[in-house]
């Protein structure tokens, strides 16, 4: 089978863009997370895959928990800041000057203007090649302003 056509296949699933928090020690990071989704409706369990040279993967290891904020089609330049700079280096959440609002079960910040926050507690997680896939728990949420639309990639370009 021709590797192209494999990849370019697998490009074909479209991919909602998505920031993924975590805290530790007082240190909130966030990154973009494309590779994200519902497994199971009840309980209501998302699954992630996070590569372990993440910065955000640590954090998430040692806490059992995270934040998944579902970007809005007008946060391409947060997408972007968060998904090429590591949380090790650079404040990401002061540099794009991120407003956070306080969440009610799980540690990790959520985050103002992004069209829903979902508090997650890891139940479980799985090798994947160089990833690791944590399945969270959704245990608290919200949901932003009604006219948001989400950013969603296809065939690595944004289609909104
Ligand atoms: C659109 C987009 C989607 C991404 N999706 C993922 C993903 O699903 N999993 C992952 O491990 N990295 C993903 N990345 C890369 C990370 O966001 C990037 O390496 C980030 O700088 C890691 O930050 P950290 O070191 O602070 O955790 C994505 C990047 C972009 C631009």
């Amino acid at each position: 089978m021709d590797k192209d056509f494999i990849n370019l296949a697998a490009r074909s699933l479209v991919w909602p863009v998505c920031l993924v928090g975590a805290i530790e020690n007082e240190k909130h990071n966030i990154m973009t997370v494309a590779w994200i989704t519902q497994i199971s409706a009840n309980p209501l369990q998302l699954v992630i895959s996070i590569d372990k040279s993440r910065y955000t993967h640590n954090m998430i290891s040692e806490t059992g928990e995270f934040m998944v904020s579902i970007l809005s089609s007008e946060q391409k330049e947060i997408a972007a800041v968060c998904g090429s700079r590591s949380g090790r280096n650079v404040d990401k959440i002061k540099q794009l000057k991120i407003e956070t609002v306080p969440s009610t079960v799980v540690k990790v910040p959520r985050l103002a203007g992004c069209l829903a926050n979902m508090e997650c507690k890891v139940v479980a997680q799985y090798p994947a090649g160089g990833r690791t896939l944590f399945v969270g728990e959704v245990v608290a949420a919200d949901v932003g302003k009604e006219n948001l639309k989400p950013m969603i990639m296809y065939r690595g370009k944004y289609i909104g």
